[in-house]
Order: structure tokens, then C-alpha cells, then sequence
């Protein structure tokens, strides 16, 4: 297992080796090597079995170190920037040479992302250089938001866990592109898209291309359990699977069946940003326990509802 600490030093130092430390943000922990050296940057995609086609977000301590790594940010970007960062989201801007392709899978664009976490921004600022980091899970499972989920599944192929706690947001960054004046909309995440539009007005939501991804965690199965996990009305599905150990993630009410195994109410006050921090410990705990198969349904579809909505469809895809 890996060490769990709160050592910036020791975090900086083994970066600086080339090593891999796991590292907490305000949406989920993320894997993070030195994305400027590609030997780190191979042993990423390594801990993780991650394809080598499902590039890699950088992050940085600032907007302004932003014009070191790619070749312009449109005026939009700089206004989201300013108003959202440090914060949940991603930009994908033209990338500039020093970013190696490994990093982009190839892609002329590279994501940024400056996080908004005290330790990981004391980090940040202390290297020479940004951080790759990826969700700390394995590919296509889901994303870590404790120091010990990450421990569990990748402890054996890390150097060190920092420990910034459980994670406010719970749900991985909102991932924006530009096309001209237009903003697109690629992930749904920790940022709304309501709030968005208030600042550069419409988004164009282009988040259900499953088929020939701009961004692989657009691919239909992402984020999901081991176990076989359906969304819909749950009182018709407790009906239909009450032969077997059910296990149940609902929004706000609790449900009654003797079938019932394990029930984890998401937010009893209907709050979809608890319901979103919640999100993730509850798929795992859920995924642990006797259960055979996990029912669900969605939230109201606005502000991070959006997020949630779309990570549980492709958890049951
Ligand atoms: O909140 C987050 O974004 C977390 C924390 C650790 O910052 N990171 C995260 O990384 O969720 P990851 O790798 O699990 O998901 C990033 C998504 C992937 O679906 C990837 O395909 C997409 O972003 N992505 C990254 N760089 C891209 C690029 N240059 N072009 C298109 N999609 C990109
Ligand atoms: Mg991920």
C-alpha cells in the first residue's frame, strides 16, 4: 500500500524523481506524474491500464502560467478563467510543443485545469513544472474521493497519496472546447452549465457523441461498477429484480422491499451538489457490499443534476 500523508515536500520531491503521487483536487483524487517528462507521463497510463488513446488533463497552479503550455486563449476561456478558476474546469486550447503528444494522445488540443484544493495549489506552485493527472481509478471504473479509495485500488503501483481529505464536489471537471465564438460543452461536470452561461452566455452541449469520442470519457461505458447497475424508476425495478439482493441509490426517498440489501439516499433535502459529492463513495460502497445489482434513477437535470445524470447512464451502459 501507499503512504497516506500530508507531506507537500515529500509530494514535490518525488514528482521531481519522475514518481507518481496521487493528488486531491475539489472534484475527484487524481494520479499525477510530471507531464513535461514522458517517462512519468508512460507510467500514468501504466498504474491506470489506461489506453494510450484517452489523453491526459494538465494541471496548473494559475491562468496565467496557461500561455506556457498552449498557443492562445480565446477571450471566452480567459473570462471562465478568471471567473471559475482556481475550479472545476477544463479547457481544451491548441497545445504548444513543450506538451508531449503522449500527454494529448496526438490531439492538437490539451486540456488545463487549475484545481481548487490548498495542498494540490501549494504543490502546483512549488514544481517546475505541471501535473498530468487523471482520475486516481483504474480505467473506466470510478473515480476516487477519498485518500483510501485511491489506496485500495492503485496503492501498490504509487509512491505517495496526499491527503486532502474527502473532496467537496465529488464529480469530475466540466470540459469546455472553442470553435470561433462558439463554447462547447464536451463533459458535464463540477462546474454548471448555468453558471457558465451567465458569464459567456450559450454553450453548445455536444456531450452524447458516443460513438467517435472528442473526449474518451464520452464513450458509453465510463465511470461504472463492477456490478450491473440500471437507471429508472425504481419502484418498477425493485419489482422486477426482487429475487435477487438489490441494492439501491436513490435521490432523495427511501424505498421499501424485503429484496433490499443496501439503500444509500443521495440527499434527503434534494440538494444535487450533496447528492453529487455523494455520488461516487456510494457507487463503491454499494459495489462492495452484498448486492447483486444496483438500481438508480436520475436527479433533476440542472445545475450539477446534468454531471450525475450523465455519469449514472454511462455507469449502467
Ligand atoms: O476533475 C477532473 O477533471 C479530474 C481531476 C483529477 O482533475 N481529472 C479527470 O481526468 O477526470 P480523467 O483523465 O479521468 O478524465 C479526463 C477526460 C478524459 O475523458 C479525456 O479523454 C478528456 O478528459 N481529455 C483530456 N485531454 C483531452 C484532450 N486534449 N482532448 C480531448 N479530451 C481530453
Ligand atoms: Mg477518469
Amino acid at each position: 500500500m501507499a503512504e497516506i500523508g500530508k507531506d507537500i515536500a515529500k509530494a514535490k520531491a518525488l514528482l521531481e524523481q519522475g514518481k507518481l503521487v496521487a493528488i486531491p483536487t475539489e472534484t475527484v483524487y487524481g494520479l499525477a506524474g510530471n507531464a513535461l517528462d514522458i517517462t512519468a507521463v508512460t507510467k500514468v497510463f501504466a498504474a491506470k491500464d489506461r489506453p494510450f488513446f484517452d489523453p491526459l488533463i494538465v494541471h496548473v497552479p494559475d491562468a496565467d502560467s496557461v500561455k506556457n503550455y498552449v498557443e492562445e486563449i480565446p477571450q471566452k476561456a480567459s473570462a471562465l478563467m478568471k471567473e471559475f478558476w482556481p475550479g472545476p474546469i477544463t479547457f481544451l486550447l491548441n497545445k504548444k510543443s513543450i506538451i508531449p503528444d503522449l500527454v494529448t494522445s496526438g490531439l492538437d488540443r490539451v486540456g488545463v485545469r487549475c484545481p481548487n484544493h490548498e495542498l494540490t495549489h501549494e504543490l502546483l506552485k512549488s514544481l517546475s513544472f505541471p501535473l498530468a493527472a487523471p482520475s486516481a481509478n483504474p480505467f473506466s471504473y470510478v473515480s476516487p474521493t477519498r485518500p483510501e479509495h485511491v489506496n485500495e485500488q492503485l496503492g501498490t503501483k504509487i509512491d505517495y497519496i496526499l491527503d486532502g481529505g474527502e473532496c467537496n464536489i465529488g464529480i469530475e471537471s466540466t470540459i469546455v472546447g472553442f470553435e470561433n465564438d462558439k463554447v462547447i460543452l464536451y463533459r458535464a461536470g463540477g462546474m454548471s452549465v448555468e453558471k457558465m452561461e451567465l458569464i459567456i452566455g450559450d454553450v453548445e452541449v455536444r456531450v452524447q457523441s458516443f460513438s467517435n469520442p472528442q473526449a474518451p470519457g464520452q464513450l458509453q461505458s465510463h465511470y461504472a461498477p463492477r456490478k450491473i447497475l440500471k437507471v429508472g424508476n425504481i419502484e418498477k425495478l425493485i419489482e422486477e429484480h426482487k429475487h435477487i439482493k438489490i441494492g439501491v441509490l436513490s435521490f432523495q426517498k427511501k424505498y421499501a422491499s424485503d429484496s433490499i440489501e443496501m439503500q444509500i439516499v443521495l440527499s434527503s433535502s434534494g440538494d444535487p451538489n450533496e447528492a453529487a459529492q455523494k455520488l461516487f463513495s456510494a457507487l463503491r460502497e454499494l459495489d462492495k457490499s452484498a448486492a447483486e445489482i444496483i438500481l438508480t434513477e436520475e436527479v433533476p437535470n440542472t445545475g450539477l443534476g446534468r454531471a450525475i445524470n450523465d455519469r449514472l447512464r454511462r455507469a449502467s451502459a
